[in-house]
């Protein structure tokens, strides 16, 4: 099939082929900072960063990542959903690419309670990554390349341990960790060490404490950490200034709506988190006429 030309964005002098009808992910992403501009392929741009040749023994690097509209929602309630999910307007291949290039990089993931009781009503996502589809083959097999497990482990962090254990069953080949705070309830975690999965307490109270779940990690032998879960989680890892990198994704939409969720919730963090821009990618492809900046931010020192 002969390839055919696209205009690329003003930016660009640039004529680059693209296949017929369609935007694949080898189709180019912008670097607009550091300078100077350059176009890259989108598959392979986050797989570059080497995240977990960045950790040492005793500090795991931890990284998080979220999709955002321009007016800061992650996630939206509705009445046809139970819980708040990611906006369908925002949720794109491209981005969705990323997210799992991201998921290749870690030994570890750290999700939420809430996941899997979203997951037993049919309302997550997706399965967890590393994605079984076959589009991110190249990505499982670049993890066994570098040395890294077929999947990465599961930590869950939960207070309340309202884990569902049926939800837990498609991960049974990765090792499982529940992180809880000492004060949760005692019946709760017998509950789930009788169903194999092991219990961390990080936390004077029922809340776990960032930088204790962190050291814990470490001690554990974890190099590389992947927070996916949402606002809560993603607090908890600011408050105890563990976070080493944030790649957020913009999409260039407005959504408005009453009910949502941002990147973080909690107490007002004192003094403010300062981060610095690493990177600043401009995908003009997706979401469908829109396009999204892909940033990367990381704490100021
Ligand atoms: N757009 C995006 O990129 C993106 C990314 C991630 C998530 N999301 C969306 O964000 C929405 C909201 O997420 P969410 O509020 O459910 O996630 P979250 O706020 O991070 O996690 C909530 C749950 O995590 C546990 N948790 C958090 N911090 C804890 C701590 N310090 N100690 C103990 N447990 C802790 C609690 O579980 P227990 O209730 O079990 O105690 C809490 O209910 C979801 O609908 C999700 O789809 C969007």
């Amino acid at each position: 099939m002969a390839p055919f030309f696209i205009s690329l964005p003003r930016q660009s002098n640039d004529r680059i082929p693209i296949s017929q009808g369609h935007i694949s992910m080898q189709t180019p992403v912008t670097r607009l900072y550091p300078a100077p501009c350059n176009q890259y392929s989108l598959n392979g741009l986050y797989l570059q960063h080497r995240l977990h040749r960045k950790g040492q023994p005793d500090a795991p690097y931890v990284y998080s990542n979220f999709i955002t509209s321009l007016d800061g929602r992650i996630s939206l309630g509705g009445s046809d959903h139970v819980t708040h999910t990611v906006p369908a307007a925002t949720a794109n291949p491209r981005d969705w690419r990323l997210y799992q290039e991201l998921a290749a990089q870690a030994e570890l993931l750290i999700t939420s309670g809430r996941y899997f009781r979203q997951s037993l009503i049919g309302e997550a996502q997706d399965q967890l990554p590393v994605g079984k589809q076959a589009e991110f083959e190249d990505i499982r097999e670049w993890r066994l390349t570098q040395g890294l497990r077929e999947q990465p482990d599961i930590a869950i962090l939960s207070s309340s341990l309202d884990i569902p254990v049926a939800a837990l069953e498609p991960y049974r080949h990765r090792r499982i960790l529940v992180i809880t705070g000492e004060r949760s309830e005692q019946t709760r975690v017998t509950v789930l060490q009788r169903a194999g999965i092991e219990v961390l307490h990080a936390g004077a109270g029922t809340r776990v404490e960032g930088g204790q779940a962190i050291s814990q990690l470490a001690k554990s032998g974890y190099r590389s950490i992947y927070a996916i879960a949402g606002p809560a989680v993603f607090y908890t890892l600011l408050e105890a200034n563990v976070v080493n990198r944030l790649y957020l994704t913009i999409t260039q939409q407005m959504l408005g709506g009453d009910i949502f969720d941002t990147v973080t919730r909690g107490p007002l963090l004192t003094p403010a988190r300062r981060l610095s821009l690493a990177s600043l990618y401009h995908d003009p492809y997706a979401p469908e006429e829109a396009g999204q900046l892909l940033a990367v931010f990381e704490p100021q020192t």
